[in-house]
């Protein structure tokens, strides 16, 4: 780039189509911070390392989530089945306390009307989850509207065979980040 010429302002609208066009999945993200407890609707999900195994969660920074992932240091992702889209559709507002059913030790087993259980590091896991990970927090990187949160996994659930295919952005109208 030269003094003289100013760069080509970028198309915004151009940008936030192509940037809706990279194919995710679309996951339910669960968090607990001592008996604080969320579910959360996600796609900025992914792989970022095979040894150790690292998951990357990006968490908007004003969501109950971030807050509870940071106090609590772990958070779980729920997979879906792809016919499942509509559960995804009650995790885009935080989980109110009444909203909440615990057995009698204080674990979680409802959520928002959804069974759930609790794994390894205690997060809330979705009873209807083709699959599930939890994972213990290792990296938190402030991206500026979103917190990275890199978890290792620690727990695992699923059938004995491959996963059947899960629910992706694809499968509903929604879009979130451009
Ligand atoms: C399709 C879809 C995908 C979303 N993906 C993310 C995401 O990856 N990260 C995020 O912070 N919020 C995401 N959201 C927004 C949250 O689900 C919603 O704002 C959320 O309930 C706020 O988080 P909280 O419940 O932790 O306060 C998404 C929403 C939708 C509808």
């Amino acid at each position: 780039m030269t003094a003289d010429r100013a760069p080509e302002p970028l198309d915004d609208r151009r940008r936030r189509r192509v940037l809706w066009a990279l194919p995710t999945g679309l996951y339910v993200v669960g968090s607990r911070a001592g008996d604080r407890r969320n579910l959360m609707t996600a796609n900025l999900v992914v792989q970022v390392a095979t040894h150790p195994k690292l998951l990357a969660v990006a968490v908007d920074r004003d969501a109950v989530t971030a807050e509870l992932v940071t106090a609590g240091g772990c958070f779980s992702v729920s997979l879906l089945a792809r016919e499942d889209r509509a559960v995804v559709r009650r995790f885009v507002k935080p989980v109110a306390e009444g909203e909440v059913e615990t057995d009698g030790e204080g674990r979680a087993t409802a959520m928002a009307g959804e069974a759930v259980t609790e794994e390894v590091t205690g997060a809330p896991v979705l009873g209807r989850s083709a699959a599930w990970l939890d994972c213990t927090v290792r990296h938190r990187l402030d991206l500026g509207s979103h917190l990275l949160f890199v978890g290792e996994v620690v727990g695992v659930g699923g059938p004995d065979g491959d996963v059947p295919p899960v629910l992706r952005m694809e499968d509903t109208r929604m879009s979130y980040g451009g």
